[in-house]
Order: structure tokens, then C-alpha cells, then sequence
């Protein structure tokens, strides 16, 4: 079937799952008509209403007082020139005009899906996946090409949208801001969804009506943040899990993000992604092309719950390229919390035989390995073995690890740098910062200037130096501050404005090429937490810490958030202590277990140090785990009941084949004389016979999904847990 359809100038891509129409308006502009649910008949001849608004002016030299910008439905707008809406593009040319309009030139369908150089992005295995509706676009008088993409999958309900912009002047011109999308909705209720947070509180699920003006969810901190994930969510008032029309939008970018909503004043709504343009200023060379990230955008009416499929199954397969995207991710030991800066051999050694003894599958080596690190002032930049605490060096490490039958992992933090370190004493200029000011220091350190490649180098080549020497399974890549004072010392100053973008290209590739060179170490994501849970690192990486908290209460509401976008094979999750570190709650092994094991486990305690009782729980919890972490990682997963509605939570799993179902119940707060708590399962097969495998009870899926069951008895305390696990036996 072809994707993409063209009839007299009306863009129609559709796949059965999904319709996204364009088409070109008066003037060459491009007009948005359409996405959402596929139309099977589409004939075209709808067109734009016209009418004479006062104060919405007319297109240069038109008579028609009837047709205007400033309303117009458009997938992309310039600036300045009588649509007076949230500009997708500001270019200032050299008389110092910020005004743009582009209107269309001609279009081009190709098979399968581009690359973006230098950018992560989405990707095909083979072209009969997807078609690509390329769309040119002209500032005559800037003498600029914008060409649009816009990508259709053949069998997702996705589109995947970004744009370039070419100069083609004779002279140089400043990108000030350049949107990856824009898509202007027709007046329509609409509530937004966003993933707000901080540090050890990320992606907190908000949900606001969308009024009159303009809406914004952004990253200014140079990364994509705990404060503000790159992802948005435009669905119906009356849209639940399960039912409703859901638009969901996801910036594939690691940097300053920004996402704008406006109601203009008509009760249309313009939607907007891409790079912010916070500092933003890009000198564009004439000759020379920018691209923009890409956005990568779901439609369903199946509610939440169907957007979140849709960029589940969409990241793990064509975003992530690790070859680890699908296997089964082993389960850690991490030895940060159990020790902080405070080990040497010895004790890694201990931690590594009683991990080892609870069959936990891969032990990794936290901060402090390196340089002279006792404390987090000192010595980043500096990534050779700090041999007084381990003077064996990584060998002696690994190899224990590696004989013990564990996998072995490493942390690194290559962006940033500490004052007391050899690299600083050697290259101060390597450091973000504005000459003759003071530097805003965060964690005791500063951040290296990625956007120089000989800075990117440096640590490249202090990398493999120990990693070709080194048996490294697994790196955890850390990074615990954001961007300030953003300079680099050796431009001039017309592309100051460039360095914030440049400095993510220059992580980039850093990323490519290590994860390139060593293909078969899995690498974790990490930013202080989850500082940096987006699609750009789950190209590269295709798992990522998603907070330091371990608490599972907390746990609840940051993972349950997190899986709003992100699929579960992605969100890792440790059991920590009792009281917790952070919070100082108290809670069962059991429950912190299953809260854990509801994402990619691990553990992030001392087990050399644990009673006998709580081994032999984390044993139980990883022969478990063993059994169903195929399923938890990689099935269909499902939010029952929210952490930030109600004291009873509930997610559950489903086998693509719906043949095996994972049900997790959890309860916050106890209560006395509870009411009897049902819950109703979903995504099951109403035809087949489902068996508790512990009590051996029989139920028909569609009992389960309409009738549901009720609780087992977990009220007898605060914060409990249950799991049940059904199969089909006669399949
Ligand atoms: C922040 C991370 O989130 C922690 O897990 C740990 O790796 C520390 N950094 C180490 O400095």
C-alpha cells in the first residue's frame, strides 16, 4: 500500500492507523488539516473558511481581505509577516529584518526514512517500513530552503517530523529560533499533559485545560532535564487510560527543549516542538545547512494507555540501536549507595561474593574508581584508576567479578570536570565560561566545553584507554550538573549563540563513537537521577537511571510517570535501603521489591551486610525476576491506578500473545475497615482461560477484564505489595 497520497495539492499520509493531511493554501503556505484517526475516504475538498477579520491583515499585494495568516491552520510559520501567532522560524539577515515567510516549491515522496546527520533520530530497518513526504519550502526575498519531513510507518500510528534549513544567499544569516514541528489544531477542547519534576522527583504526571495564549513546557538548563521532560501530551477532556483521543508529541534531543501551545483568538490551538530558543543564535554560513531535531508524534483514541504503547514499542525497536534494545537486561548490583567514596578492593570484593551468592547477574563499579576521588570535589576529568584504593587496578576488579560468573560495569561522568584535577591544572580553557566571571559551580564541578571537539577527544582518548584494556560489560554514563555561563573560549563572537546546541552535538558524538567502538557493552543513561531520561540518549543508550530515589513510594509516582513515554526495558529500577536513603521510610523488603522489579532490576545496597532474612528475600525476588523479566521488559504494559490519584496503585503485563499476565497491586496507606478493593484487568483475551498460579483459580479473560478481582488480603501495613502471575496452560 502506498503511505502517501497527492491530489491537487493536498497531502494525504495514512497507514489504517492513523491520517495526517496537508495541503498547499493561497500563496504557496501550508496548511494543516489533519491528524488523527485514519480516513479512509478523503476527498479533498474541504477547504480553510474564509473570512474578513479586522486587525488580521492580508498577504502582501492581496485584494482578498477574506484570507489571512494570522488564523490560517499552517504546518509551519514564519515570522513578522502578518501572522502574528508563536513564529516557528526567526532568521535575522544582515540589514538586521527578523521577518520570514516561506511558501511552498515542490515535494518529494521517498521510501523509508532519512538520517539526520549528527542528530539521533528515528530509523527504518528497511524502507518498505515507511515513506517520507519531503516538502520544500522558499524565503524568496531571504533567499532560505526549508525543507520538512515527514516520515509515515507503515504499521505504527507514528509520524516523525523535523526540518532543514539551507541558506542559499551569498551571505551569512542568524538562526534565532528554528521549531521542529508546528501543527495548528482547529478549535477544540483540549487538556495538556506534561512531565514536570526535580531532582529525585522526576516526571510527576501534570494535567491542565488548555487556555487562551500561550503555554509553555521548556528546559533552559542546557539538558533535557529533570525539571521538565521533552515530551507533551494533547488529548480530549473526557480521555482516560483506555478511551479517548490522545496526540502525544516527544522532542528525539538532549538539550534545551522547548514545546509552546497557543490559543489564539479563535480557539485554535498552535502546537509547536523543538530546539529553545533560549540563547539560541546559529550563524548559518551561506551555503550551509541546520537541522533541527527530530519530533516523533502518536495519535490514538485508545486513551493514554495507547499513546504510551505506540512510543513504547516505537523507541525500544527503531529509536534505540544499542544491541541490547531487546534482549533481557541483567540485573545489578550497584555499589554507590552501599559505599559512596568510602571503598577499596576488599570491600568491592565482599559486596561482589554475597551479590554473587544472591544470583545477581552484574556488579558495577560506582563513583570514585579514578584519579584521586574521595569525595565529589575532586578529580573529574581525570579517568585513569586510582590505584591507593585499588591498587590491583579495574583488571583485579573485573576479573573477580567475571569469575564470580558476574557481569562488570563501570561509572564514568565524561562531560564534567573537578578544579582539583590534572585535566583542569592542564587546560583550563577546556571549561564552559565567560573570561573575567565567576563560574557557577554545582556539585563541586564544572562542565567541559563539548561543543570543541578537541575537547570531546580528550576523553574520548581517556576512555578507551581503559576501556580496550579493561573487560567493561556495562557503563552507567553519569552527568550531575547543568549548563551555565555557556561560552567556549576559542569563537568568535557571532557564534557564542551556537555553543548550547553545539556542545549536544559534541555529546553526540562522543556517544556515537564509543557506543559504536564497543558495541557490546550495554550503556545506562544517567543524570543525577534522571536528569536526562529522553529519546535523544535512549538512540545511544537504551536504558537510563531514572532518579536517585529509591524510595518505593516515590518509585510509584516517578515510574509510573516515566512509563507515560517510556517503555519499561528503559526505566531501571533498585531496591535501596530500609529507612531509605533520601526520605528516611521505612518499608518491606517485598515492597521495595516488587516496586523494583516493575522495571529493569537491580539493587543499590550493601548484600555483604544484610541479615540472612533479606538475602534470602533478594534471592527469591531475583529467581522471580529471572522468570519474568522478559515480560515486565519487554510486554505490554498497562496503568491501572495512579500513584497521584489514589492510595491504591495497580500496573500489569501482558504477553504480546496474551498468554501469561503479570498484576501488580500496591497500597500506600493502610486503612481500617477497608472497602474491598476491585480491580478489572485489561488487554487479555476474552476468549481464553486464565489461571492464578497460586491459587490455581481459573478465571475467563473476559471475566477479568469485566467482573476483576478483588484484592488478596495486603492491608495488614503501610505500603504492601502483591503480585499474580496467570497463565493460559492450553493454549
Ligand atoms: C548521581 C547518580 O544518579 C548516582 O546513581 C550516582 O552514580 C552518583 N551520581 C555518583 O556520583
Amino acid at each position: 500500500m502506498n503511505l502517501i497520497e497527492v491530489k491537487e495539492n493536498v497531502f494525504h499520509l495514512h497507514n489504517g492507523l492513523i491520517s495526517y493531511i496537508l495541503s498547499v493554501e493561497n500563496g504557496g503556505l501550508l496548511a494543516h488539516l489533519y491528524f488523527g484517526k485514519y480516513v479512509n475516504q478523503y476527498h479533498g475538498e474541504r477547504h480553510y473558511p474564509r473570512m474578513d477579520r479586522s486587525h488580521s491583515g492580508n498577504l502582501p499585494g492581496a485584494t482578498d481581505r477574506l484570507f489571512s495568516k494570522d488564523t490560517l491552520l499552517q504546518e509551519y510559520s514564519g515570522n513578522n509577516t502578518g501572522d502574528n501567532r508563536l513564529p516557528a522560524c526567526v532568521i535575522r539577515t544582515a540589514n538586521g529584518a527578523r521577518t520570514v515567510d516561506f511558501r511552498y516549491v515542490g515535494y518529494q515522496i521517498i521510501n523509508g526514512k532519512p538520517n539526520i546527520s549528527g542528530l539521533p533520530h528515528a530509523y527504518v530497518e528497511n524502507d518498505q517500513e515507511a515513506q517520507t513526504l519531503v516538502v520544500t519550502m522558499r524565503d524568496a526575498t531571504i533567499d532560505a530552503k526549508l525543507v520538512l519531513y515527514y516520515t509515515i510507518y507503515r504499521d505504527r500510528p507514528v509520524i516523525t517530523r523535523h526540518v532543514e534549513l539551507k541558506n542559499e544567499s551569498s551571505s551569512s544569516f542568524s538562526i534565532e529560533k528554528i521549531a521542529s514541528m508546528q501543527m495548528d489544531l482547529p478549535k477544540q477542547n483540549l487538556d495538556v499533559i506534561s512531565l514536570p519534576g526535580s531532582y529525585a522527583r522526576e516526571r510527576q504526571i501534570e494535567r491542565q485545560p488548555l487556555r487562551r495564549g500561550l503555554t509553555q513546557f521548556e528546559s533552559q538548563r542546557g539538558s533535557s532535564s529533570h525539571h521538565m521532560n521533552p515530551f507533551v501530551a494533547l488529548v480530549a477532556p473526557n480521555t482516560n487510560e483506555f478511551d479517548g483521543e490522545a496526540l502525544g508529541v516527544m522532542l528525539v534531543y538532549s538539550g534545551n527543549h522547548q514545546m509552546s501551545l497557543e490559543s489564539d483568538q479563535v480557539h485554535q490551538t498552535r502546537l509547536m516542538a523543538g530546539i529553545s530558543d533560549y540563547n539560541f543564535d546559529w550563524q548559518l554560513a551561506e551555503g550551509a545547512t541546520f537541522a533541527a531535531p527530530e519530533v516523533l508524534m502518536t495519535y490514538t483514541d485508545h486513551g493514554l494507555n495507547g499513546m504510551s504503547q505506540a512510543f513504547h514499542s516505537l523507541l525500544r525497536e527503531r529509536v534505540a540501536t544499542s544491541k541490547h534494545k531487546l534482549t533481557d537486561r541483567p540485573i545489578v548490583i550497584n555499589n554507590w549507595e552501599a559505599t559512596y567514596f568510602d571503598f577499596n578492593t576488599a570491600k568491592l570484593k565482599q559486596i561482589i561474593d554475597s551479590a554473587a551468592s544472591c544470583n545477581i547477574e552484574m556488579f558495577v563499579l560506582d563513583d570514585g574508581w579514578f584519579g584521586h576521588r574521595d569525595n565529589d570535589k575532586t578529580s573529574l576529568g581525570d579517568w585513569f584508576v586510582n590505584t591507593k584504593k585499588l591498587p590491583g587496578g579495574l583488571e583485579e576488579v573485573a576479573d573477580y567479578t567475571h569469575d564470580k560468573g558476574m557481569q562488570f560495569g563501570l561509572w564514568f561522568e565524561p562531560e564534567c570536570i573537578s578544579e582539583d584535577s590534572d585535566l583542569y591544572r592542564q587546560h583550563p580553557d577546556y571549561v564552559l565560561g565567560v573570561p573575567n566571571r565567576g563560574r557557577t559551580i554545582s556539585r563541586d564541578e564544572y562542565v567541559l566545553d563539548f561543543s570543541r571537539p578537541e575537547v570531546v577527544d580528550n576523553i574520548y582518548q581517556q576512555m578507551t584507554k581503559i576501556l580496550d584494556h579493561v573487560s567493561v560489560d556495562y557503563i552507567k554514563w553519569d552527568f550531575n550538573r547543568n549548563l551555565t555561563e555557556v561560552f567556549s573560549n576559542t569563537v568568535t563572537p557571532e557564534h557564542e549563540g551556537e555553543t548550547t546546541h553545539r556542545y549536544v552535538l559534541g555529546l553526540y558524538s562522543l556517544m556515537e563513537k564509543l557506543t559504536k567502538r564497543y558495541p557490546d557493552i550495554l550503556f545506562e543513561g544517567c543524570s543525577g537521577g534522571g536528569g536526562r531520561f529522553d529519546a535523544g540518549i535512549m538512540y545511544y543508550m537504551p536504558q537510563s537511571w531514572p532518579s536517585d530515589n529509591n524510595d518505593p513510594i516515590e518509585r510509584l509516582k516517578i515510574q509510573y510517570g516515566t512509563s507515560l513515554a517510556y517503555p519499561i526495558s528503559a526505566i531501571t529500577a533498585h531496591v535501596g535501603t530500609s529507612p531509605d536513603e533520601l526520605l528516611g521510610r521505612y518499608t518491606s523488603m517485598d515492597m521495595r521489591g516488587a516496586v523494583a522489579a516493575s522495571g529493569t532490576l537491580g539493587y543499590e545496597l550493601d548484600t555483604s551486610k544484610l541479615a540472612k532474612e533479606d538475602t534470602d528475600k533478594i534471592r527469591e525476588q531475583v529467581s522471580f525476576y529471572k522468570q519474568h523479566r522478559h515480560l515486565i521488559q519487554y510486554g505490554n504494559f498497562y496503568r491501572l491506578e495512579s500513584p497521584f490519584e489514589s492510595n491504591h496503585v495497580a500496573w500489569m503485563f501482558v504477553s504480546p500473545d496474551q498468554n501469561e499476565v503479570l498484576l501488580f497491586n500496591f497500597v500506600v496507606l493502610s486503612q481500617i475497615q477497608n472497602d474491598f478493593h476491585l480491580t478489572k484487568l485489561i488487554g487479555l483475551d476474552a476468549n481464553k482461560q486464565y489461571t492464578d498460579t497460586e491459587s490455581q483459580m481459573q478465571f475467563g479473560g473476559d471475566e477479568l477484564m469485566n467482573v476483576g478481582l478483588y484484592d488478596q488480603p495486603i492491608q495488614s501495613s503501610d505500603f504492601s505489595a502483591d503480585i499474580r502471575y496467570f497463565i493460559v496452560k492450553n493454549k
